[in-house]
């Protein structure tokens, strides 16, 4: 099987990737959406940028996002763990946090819980509209719509920034990080969850195998949100970090960015938590892919 049907781990669908040296090195063999084919690709406009592209791709993606495995985080083990591993590196006192991409409002939803002032930003309006229907009413807790990557927040604003899943995404990952160390407070903290969604891990190779064959016997699963394989094939292509996103190959960027303290934990208490409230196929997407937590501070 394909490592793009994998994804949905992360709600990504991908065809084709090129390495660093641009080369080919996969196609799946997910035919376009019958959306797709009908209507006229984005990058068919010369004038359209890669981050619109980017912006566009999860505005379409928004209504069914929290369908897939990996991006709704149910009660019990599974927010307990995230929740956990928020507490273990930012504390237990509320704080001021600036959610960067935040998307359906996911891990905002672990931040109010935790007590904290939360500032949730994407630049999506379909995935905004989906997380002020679900925070509708909450206090503590202002949307924006912006650039996580250009956040113009004012300097030295927040404790703590939080993402999950937004570096790998990074049009220009050496002025997000600027951007973020200025906006942060002296000694406010830089927390984010992430992967390396390029490549699965030998034992995710395998995991993915199975997924394959059960999809052959059981049918697909229902609760996978759409395809748009070739549309994410051509975003990754154009990525820094579209072949791969390493922990280690942050350290560097992070450093230059004037972050200090680094400290890279492991991803597998929440995946162990995932486990145990998912079916089988969501069993094995737990395994699919190297996950990472980073921590540093200004
Ligand atoms: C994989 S989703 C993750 C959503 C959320 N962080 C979560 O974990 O549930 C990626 C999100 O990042 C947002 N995004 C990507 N690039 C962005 C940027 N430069 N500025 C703001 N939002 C961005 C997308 O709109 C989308 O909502």
């Amino acid at each position: 099987m394909a490592p793009a049907a994998a994804l949905s781990a992360i709600g990504i669908r991908t065809c084709r990737h090129r390495d660093r040296a641009g080369s080919r090195r996969r196609r799946d063999t997910h035919p376009p959406t019958d959306g797709e084919s009908l209507q006229v690709t984005s990058t068919d406009a010369a004038n359209y940028d890669l981050k619109e592209e980017i912006r566009d791709y999860w505005s379409k993606r928004s209504e069914t996002f929290d369908r897939a495995f990996g991006h709704h985080i149910p009660e019990g083990p599974e927010f307990e763990a995230w929740a956990a591993a928020i507490r273990d590196h930012l504390g237990m006192e509320p704080r001021r946090i600036l959610d960067l991409a935040c998307g359906t409002g996911e891990i905002t939803k672990l931040l109010l819980a935790l007590g904290h002032d939360v500032t949730a930003l994407d630049f999506s309006e379909a995935m905004l509209a989906v997380a002020r229907r679900k925070h509708a009413g909450r206090q503590r807790l202002r949307f924006r719509l912006a650039d996580a990557e250009n956040t113009m927040e004012p300097e030295n604003a927040y404790d703590a920034i939080v993402c999950r899943h937004l570096v790998w995404t990074l049009t220009e990952p050496h002025k997000a990080f600027a951007d973020w160390h200025r906006v942060l407070k002296p000694g406010g903290r830089l927390l984010f969850f992430d992967g390396d969604w390029a490549k699965p891990t030998r034992i995710g190779r395998m995991a993915s195998g199975l997924i394959a064959l059960i999809d052959r016997l059981a049918g697909a699963d229902p609760y996978y949100d759409g395809a748009m394989g070739e549309r994410h094939a051509r975003i990754m292509e154009r990525l820094p970090f579209g072949g791969g996103l390493r922990s280690t190959d942050l350290l560097p960027l992070l450093q230059e960015a004037g972050f200090k303290d680094v400290v890279i934990s492991s991803h597998r208490p929440i995946a162990a938590a995932q486990r145990r409230q998912a079916d089988v196929r969501n069993r094995l997407r737990t395994y699919l892919y190297q996950r990472f937590i980073i921590c540093c501070r200004k």
